[in-house]
């Protein structure tokens, strides 16, 4: 079967597409089950919709209901399918049947899956004997996409033991739009007003348009006042989008629990023991929400470059940093319609503890995507990591940190040190710290003999920087 072309409202996506139409039209007879997730609003639906659109078949979302409601409405759905007829189905045993001589080819979708296996629990099950040689699907050529938010439940249904395990030809994850991406979706040139947007909004394709009503910011100037009309806006869905996000998340019972946890990572204390002793709690007691958080692609943990064994915490969705760093303080005046006074007080907190991390984010994906000629080689592995300083009883912290991949019995290359900043100036003085920061690597084992100096700038860089240093500007991040 030919190529289908990506229909010209989907944006981006290329990658993700392609798959699923080669899933779609596999001529394979063992291509039968394929899984898509990822995060809440990132496209989901709007893609899987979008295939069903060109190739045909079934497509049925489930909701929140219980398992009598859910069958009903499958029934109703299937009867509309194949026009006219009604259907009664008692059992999804039945239904499953039915759906597979009714189908005979495209796709089956089943979005919101978790939802079905919730109150059904050996749906999956009745799914992978439909798989069977024997099974109700063998009369169909249809396949089937089952669909899900809940990463905890989509994760453990093809894990270990479970009875779709090995079944599934397609695992799709629907992750955010990079910061490039984002930046073209916004559209927005502006490379400095990109990164201030994509520091609130992230790269989720539904905050450009539901949730703001399609209100870009329309130049620097008019940034705050975009602030201030959207996301600080009581009236606009993304005022309450990070609390939902937080609260869809199944697993999650005790919230104060876990935005104390999200709050104290925004706040910079990112490791494990600084988390529990922001929140006043031992370690032990933060391991389980951690672990949710972690699971559900919340927060993700990133091991030192330098220090074995630690590791920082950094939280995934920009919404919910801009959340915990911004708003949670300023709930009650958000609330209240005191917008702007809330907004100017929240200036410099906005700058260190969102803009400041979430740049510093961005200078290490640029890294870790670098052409081979700009360290010398393909980095193998980027990461902020921290240096221990003893004549001088400091630490150095190396934003950007980038290694070469690792070769058994060689000492480990570092390919670059870089610092970065996002308002400031950069200067000789912190090209100097990436200087000892290099030395002090060398000493413990490091090969440093390539390592190429780096300084990333928001702003702008000093002219007494030397000339072996590379500079990278916000232009060259875009
Ligand atoms: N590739 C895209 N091009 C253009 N718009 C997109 C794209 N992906 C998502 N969107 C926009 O984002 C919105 C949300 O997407 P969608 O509902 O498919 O997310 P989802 O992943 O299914 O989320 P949920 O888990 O909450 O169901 C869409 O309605 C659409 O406006
Ligand atoms: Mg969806």
């Amino acid at each position: 079967m030919s190529e289908i072309p990506k229909p010209a409202h989907v944006f981006d996506r290329d990658r993700e597409w392609a798959g699923l139409v080669r899933f779609a039209t596999s001529p394979s007879p063992d291509v039968r089950l394929g899984v898509v997730s990822g995060r809440r609003r990132q496209g989901k639906t709007f893609l899987l919709d979008a295939l069903v659109e060109e190739v045909g078949g079934f497509f049925f979302t489930a909701l929140e209901e219980t398992e009598t409601e859910a069958l009903a409405r499958f029934s109703r759905a299937l009867a509309v399918r194949t026009g006219g007829g009604r259907y009664a189905f008692d059992n999804w045993d039945e239904a499953l049947e039915r759906l597979y001589i009714d189908v005979p080819d495209g796709l089956i979708v089943i979005d919101e899956f978790p939802y079905l296996s919730k109150v059904s629990p050996s749906l999956p099950s009745l799914f992978q004997m439909a798989f069977d040689p024997r099974g109700y699907a063998r009369t169909s050529r249809a396949r089937t996409l089952l669909c899900g938010s809940a990463l905890s439940v989509m994760g453990r249904l093809l894990a270990g033991n479970a009875p779709l395990r090995g079944r599934a030809s397609l695992e799709l994850v629907v992750n955010p739009l990079d910061y490039r991406a984002s930046a073209k979706f916004w559209g927005i040139d502006d490379p400095h007003l990109a990164v201030l947007v994509h520091s609130i909004v992230g790269g989720t394709p539904a905050y450009r348009r539901e949730f703001v009503a399609n209100d870009v910011p329309a130049s620097m100037d008019d940034f705050d006042d975009w602030v201030l009309r959207t996301v600080l806006n009581p009236q606009i869905p993304l005022f309450r989008e990070a609390r939902y996000l937080l609260a869809e998340e199944a697993d999650i019972r005790d919230q104060a629990l876990y935005h104390a946890v999200l709050g104290a990572i925004a706040s910079g204390n990112a490791t494990r023991g600084g988390i529990a002793g922001h929140i006043g709690r031992k370690s032990p007691d933060i391991g389980h929400p951690l672990a949710v958080l972690e699971d559900s692609r919340l927060i993700a943990r990133e091991a030192d470059a330098f220090k074995k064994g630690k590791s920082v915490f950094r939280i995934c969705e920009p919404l919910i940093a801009f959340y915990e760093a911004v708003m949670r303080r300023e709930w009650t005046r958000l609330e209240r319609g005191q917008q702007e006074a809330a907004w100017r007080d929240s200036h410099a907190t906005f700058l260190s503890q969102v803009v400041g991390p979430h740049f510093e984010g961005i200078c290490r994906e640029w890294a870790m995507f670098a052409d081979a000629e700009v360290f010398g080689e393909l980095p193998g592995e980027v990461a902020a990591g921290t240096v221990a300083d003893p004549h001088n009883r400091t630490q150095i912290e190396v934003d950007v940190a980038v290694l070469a991949r690792e070769e058994h019995g060689r000492p480990r290359r570092i390919l670059s040190l870089g610092e970065v900043k996002w308002d400031k100036m950069v200067t000789a003085a912190h090209v100097e710290r990436l200087r000892r920061a290099r030395d002090l690597l060398s000493v413990k084992g490091y090969d440093t003999s390539g390592t190429v100096l780096a300084c990333y700038s928001g702003a702008s860089f000093q002219e007494d920087i030397p000339g072996d240093v590379r500079l990278v500007g916000i232009e060259d991040l875009y």
